[in-house]
């Protein structure tokens, strides 16, 4: 697809989501490059939501009336949609969570702290979400193990020279599928085999690849995948947790109560089957449809055409945004669009990144400005905060230029250049 075919058909997707279509409160065009952070909702997403609050709202797996069974119906149709989304063997094998961080957590508490023990090493990587990082910290601390990492260079690319060394002894590998701060994508097709190879299972945080590129969770032979929902289109509060189906069956529950369970007496409780053995209490209906709206919003378009389209608008950011080097521009990461996904990571000068974003906000570019909950990385590299722009399928070269040119008032402002 040529540019302006591909820039047009983004035009045409952004009409889809009301809140595009929305002036700021300075009466400017609203340009959201935050979608790292979470992605905006398509109307038709915005319309499951409604119509299971207006027309068929009714608790799930327990009642036999009509809009009870609609609702079950549609829960677990949810279910099925996203296990073909993500190509799962079955929908068993798709655990409804809140959020990635969640699905982490499971896996933390249900799996590790069952198979974990000290002398064991639990293997991620430098340029870990917090996410990623926080659970194995702790569980690391409980069972003994030893928690290594995969170092990253000075560009944020991983190392993986002494993998071999560090997969001695590692019983679970557990790394972002594309970084949230440098978008760099993990080669995976040459750790999940190494590491598989080793005895160790691999546990991908999805939380940035799912929304930006294919994923099929067999091909890439993970054991286990977790995806939130509000960064591909869908509503906050839903994320799933793919695990092979035998992993999930031998890991016991993480919380306790209703729906989980199988038969219970004074005495003692038998659980129910994977996956409603990790759902305990009501879940979240509403939210689960909605995604799976959401994703099958994300099919009609094509995971193949979003990464395409990211990727090239990438490479339009990416030189554009080279165009401010006299100016102080820094990007970090590595700036070759089919190494990241969606997000650049850059310093203007020596302006703080939250000055650079709050001008922005002024021009109706919203942009994130931090750590981006990846406080070890920035310190590794040196850097105490970066400003983050991250591009979605409604993002067009449009967007990039009034960034740039956002930009450009920036520098004049703090007279840079
Ligand atoms: N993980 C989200 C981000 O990177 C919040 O912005």
């Amino acid at each position: 697809m040529i540019a302006q075919e591909r820039d047009a058909k983004a035009a045409t997707i952004a009409a889809d989501f009301p809140i595009l279509q929305t002036k700021t409160r300075r009466g400017r065009r609203l340009v959201y490059l935050d979608s790292a952070a979470t992605s905006q909702k398509p109307q038709c997403v915005i319309d499951a939501l409604v119509d299971y609050y207006s027309n068929y709202n009714a608790n799930i797996h327990r009642s036999v009336y009509e809009i009870a069974e609609r609702a079950t119906e549609a829960f677990e149709g949810a279910r099925a949609r996203i296990a073909r989304f993500l190509n799962a063997a079955e929908p068993a094998e798709i655990v409804f969570t809140r959020n990635t961080t969640e699905s982490i957590n499971l896996v933390s508490y249900a799996w590790g702290q069952t198979n974990l023990k000290a002398g064991d090493a639990i293997l991620t990587t430098q340029l870990e979400h917090h996410s990623n990082l926080v659970p194995w910290q702790l569980l690391a601390e409980k069972t003994g193990a030893e928690l290594r990492f995969i170092p990253v260079d000075a560009r944020g690319l991983h190392v993986l020279d002494d993998l071999d060394a560090l997969l001695d002894g590692t019983k679970l590998v557990a790394l972002s599928h594309a970084s949230n701060t440098l978008g760099t994508i993990a080669p995976l097709e040459r750790i999940v085999p190494a590491a598989h190879a080793a005895g160790a299972l691999v546990l991908v945080d999805g939380a940035q690849s799912a929304p930006n590129m294919p994923v099929d969770v067999r091909a890439l032979d993970v054991d286990f995948f977790a995806a939130s929902g509000h960064k591909m289109c869908g509503p906050t509060g839903i994320g799933i947790l793919y695990g092979k189906r035998a992993l999930l069956e031998a890991m016991p529950p993480f919380l306790f109560g209703g729906d989980m369970i199988r038969t219970v007496s004074y005495e003692r409780t038998t659980f129910n089957e994977i996956p409603w053995k990790f759902e305990a209490g009501t879940s979240n209906v509403a939210d689960a449809i909605a995604f799976a709206a959401a994703v099958d919003y994300l099919e009609g378009i094509c995971m193949q055409w979003v990464r395409d389209h990211e990727r090239a608008l990438m490479r339009y950011a990416f030189s554009a945004l080279a165009e401010l080097e006299p100016l102080g521009m820094t990007i970090y990461g590595p700036q070759d669009p089919d190494r990241v996904v969606d997000v650049i990571s850059f310093n203007l000068g020596d302006v703080h990144p939250h000055d650079v974003a709050s001008i922005l906000d002024a021009e109706g570019v919203c942009i994130r400005a931090g750590h981006h909950c990846t406080m070890p990385l920035m310190e590794k590299m040196g850097w105490p905060a970066t400003a983050r722009a991250s591009f979605y399928i409604y993002n067009t070269e449009r967007d990039v230029d009034a960034l740039m040119a956002a930009l450009r008032k920036t520098a004049a402002i703090f007279h840079l250049g």
